[in-house]
């Protein structure tokens, strides 16, 4: 605890670029204004908004794990920004990040793994009720069901990693995903300060050569394989 509060009182201090200030790249600079700071311009549609808010009421899981209204909306603008071939979420607990992503991009096919059966059946439920995409929720052990998607992973993905949080799993399936890459694909971590080994995992992945630009928000982290990109590590106070 004590650890995540000091990086966290670091993670403030070494922040820059807000709105976009000190990036040269019109890519980032467009990514980092339009998508990460537009709260106004891409509304997350009212039913996905008033089922997080009841699902948060009535579960503490919802409360302790799964995203928030404002990390749930960025995962929406991103989604809806990137329109990707196909979304893959790592971790669908009750399928909150999954409502999120999938309204995003309806068009776009939707992957999620969760191993808990519980879990998995209320996601499969909250789908069938209010989300417009297409979304497919494959229940069991995340080795072996990201075994079982990995073939379908076309070159322009979007992934969110937010399930099995310790290092090496982590690291092993953001390796996985990032050989799937084609010349563009936005994957999302969360909890990338949640403890020492997510921080490792983290910090690992960014100096992966694939890995052009890395958007450190403490929450939550974005990785931007794009391989017109410079090197880059960005810190957002987000
Ligand atoms: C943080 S929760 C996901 C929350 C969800 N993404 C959201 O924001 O609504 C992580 C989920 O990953 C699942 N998980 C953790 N380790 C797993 C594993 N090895 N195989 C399958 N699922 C796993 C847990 O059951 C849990 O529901």
């Amino acid at each position: 605890m004590c650890w995540r509060i000091f990086k966290y009182i670091s993670h403030l201090f070494h922040t820059r670029h807000r709105h976009g200030h000190g990036i040269h790249s019109p890519y980032l600079f467009e990514f980092v204004n339009g998508v990460l700071f537009n709260s106004l311009g891409t509304e997350v549609p009212g039913a996905i908004l008033k089922e997080h808010l009841k699902l948060r009421a009535a579960y503490a899981f919802v409360r302790r794990s799964s995203v928030s209204l404002k990390y749930g909306f960025l995962l929406y603008r991103i989604s809806r920004w990137f329109q990707a071939q196909m979304i893959i979420e790592l971790g669908t607990g009750m399928g909150i990040s999954t409502l999120y992503l999938s309204s995003g991009s309806p068009e776009t096919p939707l992957h999620s793994i969760e191993g808990d059966g519980e879990r998995a059946h209320m996601a499969s439920q909250l789908m069938n009720k209010c989300c417009p995409g297409q979304v497919s929720i494959h229940c069991g052990d995340m080795d072996e069901k990201l075994e079982d998607v990995r073939h379908l992973i076309p070159p322009r993905y979007m992934a969110f990693v937010d399930g099995n949080h310790h290092y090496a799993p982590t690291v092993a399936y953001v390796r996985k995903l990032v050989e799937r890459a084609g010349d563009e694909c936005v994957i999302v971590m969360d909890d990338i300060y949640w403890s020492r080994g997510m921080h490792r995992a983290w910090k690992e992945v960014c100096s992966w050569p694939e890995v052009r630009v890395s958007i450190d928000l403490f929450h939550m982290g974005i990785l931007l394989l794009r391989k017109d990109l410079h090197k880059q590590k960005i810190k957002i106070k987000f």
